[in-house]
């Protein structure tokens, strides 16, 4: 079975750093660790002291423990029972409460919350590489036929946990069918865009270049050439439900 780049060989101890607040965390070859893509999410959102966060896809804990960290109180969920073990070990380690539960997006809580992160997966994956890395891996960044498949349901899902006030970080990646995330997201919430960043691509792009480049010249995918590699564009939307004043 091929071994993920990005995920750790066996159980590791990780240093990472979100808008300058440390932490530590156990990853191994089961869990989503950190990564650029996520890592530019987590230094796009906003979190306060006192705000009710939820933290969906939680992988090895990481948002959520920031979250914990700024003072806030963070529930998170995950599907892969993996994740949500690694998570509770990690916020241990770093001193704070996460309230964590093992379910799909909101897992079954039935309440509003002031902030929503999801860094969900958000790619479209060629399913020989999906086939490649096994199914325990592949449904922790696989996005669907479309890359957008979970963050199409969060839109769906999020409306009701949320009020007036309430903030959900919204990510958009052009490794997806981003132009009907986009059409979803301002038809049912006022959207800001809050980031913007180049992201390299990742390995599996380059191994299937045709597949991605019929997928761009169709105009479902932005994929650009930089330097001899290959790059995505990445957004973060604040969203809200309020009207835009
Ligand atoms: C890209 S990883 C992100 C992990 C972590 N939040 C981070 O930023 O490093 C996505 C995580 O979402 C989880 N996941 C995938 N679909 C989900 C869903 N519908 N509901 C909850 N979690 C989901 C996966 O198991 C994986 O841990």
């Amino acid at each position: 079975m091929r071994r993920v780049k990005t995920f750790a060989r066996g159980t590791e101890r990780r240093k990472v750093s979100v808008q300058g607040v440390e932490i530590e965390l156990e990853v191994n070859e089961h869990v989503f660790p950190p990564s650029a893509n996520g890592s530019f999410y987590a230094e796009s959102v906003r979190v306060n002291a006192a705000e009710t966060v939820i933290d969906i896809g939680t992988g090895s804990g990481v948002l959520a423990i920031f979250a914990a960290k700024a003072g806030a109180v963070v529930s998170a969920t995950d599907l892969d029972p993996a994740a949500v073990e690694v998570a509770e070990r990690n916020a241990a380690r770093n001193g704070v409460s996460v309230e964590f539960r093992r379910g799909a997006l909101f897992a079954g809580l039935d309440k509003k919350f002031d902030v929503i992160l999801a860094n969900l997966p958000n790619e479209i994956i060629h399913r020989s590489y999906l086939d490649e890395v096994g199914e325990q891996l592949a449904h922790t960044f696989d996005g669907g036929e479309r890359g957008n498949e979970h963050v199409l349901d969060l839109l769906q899902a999020a409306k009701g946990h949320m009020h007036g006030r309430s903030r959900l970080y919204l990510p958009v990646h052009t490794l997806t069918d981003y132009h009907e995330t986009l059409r979803q997201a301002v038809n049912d919430y006022s959207a800001r865009l809050v980031a913007v960043a180049q992201l390299p691509a990742k390995e599996f792009v380059e191994e299937h270049i045709d597949f991605y480049l019929r997928l761009n010249e169709a105009g479902v995918i932005r994929i650009f050439a930089q330097g001899g590699a290959w790059y995505t564009n990445g957004y973060v939307f604040e969203l809200s439900l309020a009207a835009p004043v």
